[in-house]
């Protein structure tokens, strides 16, 4: 069954899209007697609050009662137990494969697999750099170029406003985990804007793993190097709460002696952004659990889909984050 849905899948491409052949029946079940659909999760890991937002979005949308069957693996920030939890959900024989993949590359093997066993995969979050296209259906996230594009902005926004545009500024980058679309884009996007203007003098990039505890090291570590830092890229908000920190401990004030521009924008962020701690947040939304399930019910009636599907973001900071916290949902 499956391999002739996925037959209809390649035969179905359309202009920007693909539709998938749902097989449905003429007589159509009740909602009771309905078969669940089953959906394989191999989610990156538990290293950040934003990744724990994203898996209670799928844990609260793949639900029996919405009519889906979820198996979930936590593939604790390793690209081997991804490809573990993808080659397990294709034993299963699971209806539809979902990957937030820990990096761009290595993936073309176990797509393949996938595709030869007719279960079509679908992208969330990160994305995969592929020299075959088909091998997924789609993908829906952020765009991360764009959200580091975006801090830069909002640096120059500042700098303009403080009067500190014939200042040099020191500026480090706390980085992703290596590898990772969110490091790849968001990195190349600071970059890229940073070297527009020659007062930004870029001291140190490390990566932070995506943690709280190995932003903090890596500060720590930036800190006990360079005297004089101005400004901090920290890739998400939970290296940001480990720079905070690193930075209280050496006696200076974070978002006044230290520039603090974050990504993810989690609740406690705007808590941080409200106590002066933070100073810029670019959003990375988590929510990507009920877009999934409606592409998957897109794919099950035979419609087509985007295969890329960006999510609409804003930067907030101190200026709105009090007026905009009630409103956040993650
Ligand atoms: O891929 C999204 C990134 O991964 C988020 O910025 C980060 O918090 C998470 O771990």
């Amino acid at each position: 069954m499956k391999k002739l849905l996925a037959l209809s899948l390649a035969l179905a491409t359309v202009a920007g899209g693909v539709t998938f052949a749902g097989g449905k029946s003429d007589s159509a079940p009740k909602a009771s007697e309905k078969k669940l659909i089953t959906v394989g999760y191999a989610q990156v890991g538990a290293e950040s609050d934003w990744r724990t937002a994203n898996t209670e979005s799928f844990k609260s949308t793949f639900t029996e009662a919405n009519g889906y069957k979820l198996i979930f693996d936590d593939a604790q920030q390793k690209q081997e137990n991804q490809i573990k939890a993808i080659r397990n959900f294709i034993q299963q024989d699971v209806d539809y494969i979902v990957v937030a993949p820990v990096v761009e590359t290595g993936w073309e093997t176990v797509l393949s697999e996938a595709k030869a066993a007719g279960i079509p995969v679908i992208l969330s979050d990160r994305q995969m750099k592929l020299a075959d296209e088909s091998l997924y259906t789609c993908w829906v996230g952020g765009n991360f170029l764009k959200e580091g594009q975006d801090a830069v902005l909002w640096l120059n926004t500042y700098v303009e406003k403080n009067g500190l545009k014939d200042k040099d500024l020191n500026v480090v980058i706390l980085q992703g985990t290596i590898g990772s679309s969110a490091q790849v884009g968001r990195t190349q996007g600071e970059l890229e804007g940073l070297a527009k203007n020659p007062r930004y003098k870029v001291l140190a990039k490390q990566t932070g793993e995506f943690t709280q505890a190995k932003g903090q090291e890596v500060m720590e570590s930036f800190l006990k190097a360079y005297p004089k830092i101005d400004v901090v890229f920290a890739e998400n908000d939970n290296m940001a709460f480990g720079a905070i920190d690193a930075i209280k401990a050496v006696g200076k004030k974070p978002g006044k002696d230290i520039i603090i521009i974050s990504f993810d924008a989690v609740h406690e962020a705007f808590n941080r952004m409200i106590a002066g701690e933070i100073n810029a947040d670019v959003e990375c939304n988590p929510l990507h659990g009920p877009r999934v399930a409606e592409i998957i019910q897109k794919l099950e009636a035979g419609q087509a889909v985007e295969k890329i599907q960006y999510v609409k973001e804003d930067v907030f900071d101190t200026a709105n984050a009090k007026e905009m916290l009630p409103t956040r949902k993650y």
